[in-house]
This record gives structure tokens, C-alpha cells and sequence, in this order.
């Protein structure tokens, strides 16, 4: 296969690990229980539109996004599975999703007349899902709207409610009481609808950890983001889920510096004695968080071994030891395995104070993907330019 990438820095996607966590889910639901794949932020940074087709191929039957663009990049992409846009649609965006057939969250019923308009002039229905706020605090309707709102969006013609959901706050945490009391006003909501007899195709409200909880026996879709990319903050003992990426380097530079010699911006680091430095082609413009200055390892040779100085844009150094078999070129792993290390994304996040949703999704588009099946590359992403650049 020709390279497609010439950077010494990539993003290493196991397919086989998405399809395994699509897998895992789909053992533990009902059967009937659909599964949306939540591939928004370039699907935390994995890519967007190939790990949509795995997680097709795998068994989710819907995709979510946030914004429309991320919609228009999977049907550009010639994925046809439905799409809920999680976001708000501004107006100037209603038509672009129309044609692009994507679905929408409502919670305004102005916004929902604007949706009409639009859909009744283009002749095409809207399907939208309204978002209930039972918690979360972020969009949504209060719970006691929910009839008036679902009486008013039934009048009109162009929209078609297809859905209502729901978002929880702390499906992670060890106490469920809120995600219980959560839980509780939306089924109150569902069994509302059941008696008067309002009929709407799909209820949902999990995400991972809600999903791994497993409660949710009024609902018919889950929607699943981070432990499709194998992250799994709730315990279940019937689920065991697989790591998707890694994020690997290679050393450009290789030299060593007397005691006292300043390493990168500020000269926050001074050698204190001869040292090997290696000097690695990835930064902060990378989504390498520049808090790890002075603070993060990295796996060269199947050992840590520590940043030095300040994380820059574009380069960053490791202090090796020069007992180890290193070489120029050598392999260096920030995120994923070497030997028996591993250096997760959970354990970033904790050094930096973040989460390791963060560590991964703020994963630039600047870095090429490289996609493995059984082992072998598949596939490969370059966002800045186009294979056809590469064959000129
Ligand atoms: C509305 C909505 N549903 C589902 C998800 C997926 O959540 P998770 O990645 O925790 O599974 C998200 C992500 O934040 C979301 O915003």
C-alpha cells in the first residue's frame, strides 16, 4: 500500500476492538434494543467515517452527531444510516439537514415551526426527536411540557416525532441516585405517553455507563460513545471491552547534552548531568496537552520515560536512558502498548486533571489515521491532503 501520510506521528485504529464494544452491547440489550453509535467529534477523535462503518457493520443501526457538518461528512461519505443531530440546528442550518436527512433534536416549539416552514417548502419531511431535561441541565424541556409540546408538534404536517430522549449527569458515578431519580421522571414520562395512548418509535436516555447499567426497561435505543472506543467507567461483569486507539511517534533526534543544558521554551528543564535527549515530531498542535510539559511519559523500548521541558506546537523531548537500545527512528508510544507497558489515555487524563474523553477527542486532525483489521493496515486518513496530492 502506498503511504498516504509522510508524518512520523499517527493514530493506530483497531477496528476489530470497535466491532468487539459495538458486539459487547449487543449482547447484553434486548434484542430489540437499538444501538446509535456516538460519532461526533470526528468520533473522539478516531475518525468519523470509518469507524461509523465499523460500528454498522458491527450492529448499531443509527449514528449521533452534534452539529450538521459532522452529518453531512457521514453522507458525503455515502453512510446512509439515520443520523440524530444532538445539537441545536440553527435556522440557517434547517435545510441543509433536511436535504442531508438528518434528524433533529427539538426542545422550542418556535424552533420546531421554523422546521415546518422549511420542511413544507422543500416537500420533505422532518423527523425530530424532542429532548427532555430531566437533569442534565443542558437542552431539553421540562418534564411537565412534554405533553403540551408532543400535542402541538403532532398538529403539524412536516415534522415527524420520531423520538424522545433524555441525558444523564452522572451515569458514571458509583452512587445512583441521581441517575435513578433521572431514570424516574423519564419512564414517569413514557408510561404517560403509554396511557394516553401517544405513540412515539424510539425512547432513549443511555449513554455507556447508563447503558451498562442496564435499567432502562421503558427505552428501545442506547446510545453509546466512549465505550465503543473501548472505555468502560461502570463495572459489568458480562462486558469486557477493548482499547480501539493509539497514538504512537518516532524519534527524529537523538543526542546528548552536558549537565546544564536548557531543554525547549522557558528552559523550565536543565540537564543535571550528561543526558540522552530524543527529540519527537509530535505537540500541542497535535492534541499532545501542553500540561504535560515536565510531567509525561512516554514508552521507548518498552520503558517510560519522561518528558523534558515544555511540550511546543510541534515537538516535545524525552529523556532516555542511553543504557537502553534506542536508536533514531525508534518507535515511542504516548497513548497504547509497548512490551508489557501501556500508557492509557485514562492516565493522561488523570496527570493533567481532565478526562480521558478529552485526552482522545482533542486528538488534532493533522495526525493520520491508520486503520487495522486482524492486523493488517486497511486503511489510512490524511485530512490535509488527498491521496490523489500524494500520487503527484
Ligand atoms: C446526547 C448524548 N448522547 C450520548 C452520548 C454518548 O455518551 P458516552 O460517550 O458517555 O457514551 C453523548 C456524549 O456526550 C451525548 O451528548
Amino acid at each position: 500500500m502506498e503511504h498516504t501520510y509522510y508524518r512520523d506521528t499517527r493514530i493506530e485504529v483497531d477496528l476489530d476492538a470497535i466491532e468487539h464494544n459495538i458486539t459487547q452491547f449487543r449482547r447484553i440489550l434486548p434484542v430489540e434494543t437499538k444501538i446509535l453509535a456516538a460519532v461526533k467529534a470526528d468520533a473522539y477523535g478516531h475518525g468519523a467515517v470509518t469507524v461509523s462503518l465499523a460500528a454498522i457493520s458491527a450492529g448499531a443501526s443509527h449514528l449521533g452527531v452534534a452539529f450538521v457538518d459532522e452529518g453531512i461528512q457521514l453522507r458525503e461519505a455515502q453512510i446512509r444510516a439515520p443520523v440524530l443531530v444532538f445539537g441545536y440546528i440553527p435556522p440557517h442550518a434547517i435545510e441543509a439537514a433536511l436535504s442531508f436527512n438528518l434528524t433533529f433534536t427539538v426542545f422550542d416549539l418556535n424552533h420546531v415551526r421554523q422546521i415546518e416552514q422549511v420542511a413544507q417548502r422543500l416537500r420533505k419531511t422532518a423527523k425530530v426527536h424532542l429532548k427532555v431535561d430531566t437533569g442534565m441541565g443542558r437542552l431539553g424541556i421540562a418534564p411537565s411540557e412534554v405533553i403540551s409540546f408532543i400535542n402541538q408538534v403532532n398538529n403539524l404536517k412536516w415534522v415527524e416525532l420520531e423520538g424522545i430522549y433524555t441525558h444523564f449527569a452522572t451515569a458514571d458515578d458509583e452512587n445512583s441516585d441521581y441517575f435513578d431519580h433521572q431514570l424516574h421522571l423519564f419512564e414517569e414520562i413514557l408510561q404517560q405517553l403509554d396511557e394516553l395512548g401517544i405513540e412515539i418509535p424510539l425512547r432513549h436516555a443511555a449513554n455507556s455507563a447508563g447503558a451498562l447499567r442496564m435499567k432502562q426497561k421503558w427505552c428501545n435505543l442506547v446510545r453509546i460513545g466512549i465505550s465503543m472506543y473501548g472505555f468502560q467507567d461502570v463495572s459489568n461483569p458480562d462486558v469486557k471491552l477493548k482499547r480501539a486507539l493509539s497514538l504512537k511517534s518516532s524519534i527524529t533526534q537523538l543526542k546528548c547534552l552536558p549537565k546544564g543544558s536548557g531543554i525547549s521554551y522557558g528552559k523550565t528543564y536543565t540537564t543535571s548531568t550528561d543526558e540522552w535527549i530524543a527529540t519527537i515530531p509530535i505537540g500541542y498542535g497535535d492534541g499532545l496537552p501542553r500540561h504535560l510539559s515536565n510531567k509525561g511519559t512516554a514508552l521507548v523500548g518498552g520503558t517510560r520515560v519522561p518528558i523534558v521541558g515544555r511540550v511546543c506546537m510541534d515537538q516535545v523531548m524525552l529523556r532516555v536512558n542511553k543504557a537502553m537500545p534506542v536508536a533514531v527512528h525508534d518507535e515511542v508510544v504516548w497513548i497504547g502498548k509497548q512490551g508489557a507497558e501501556e500508557i492509557t489515555a485514562d492516565e493522561i487524563a488523570e496527570q493533567i486533571d481532565t478526562i480521558h474523553y478529552e485526552i482522545v477527542t482533542r486528538l488534532g486532525s493533522r495526525v493520520p489515521r491508520l486503520y487495522f483489521q486482524n492486523g493488517q493496515l486497511v486503511s489510512t486518513r490524511n485530512a490535509l491532503h488527498s491521496e490523489e496530492g500524494n500520487k503527484r
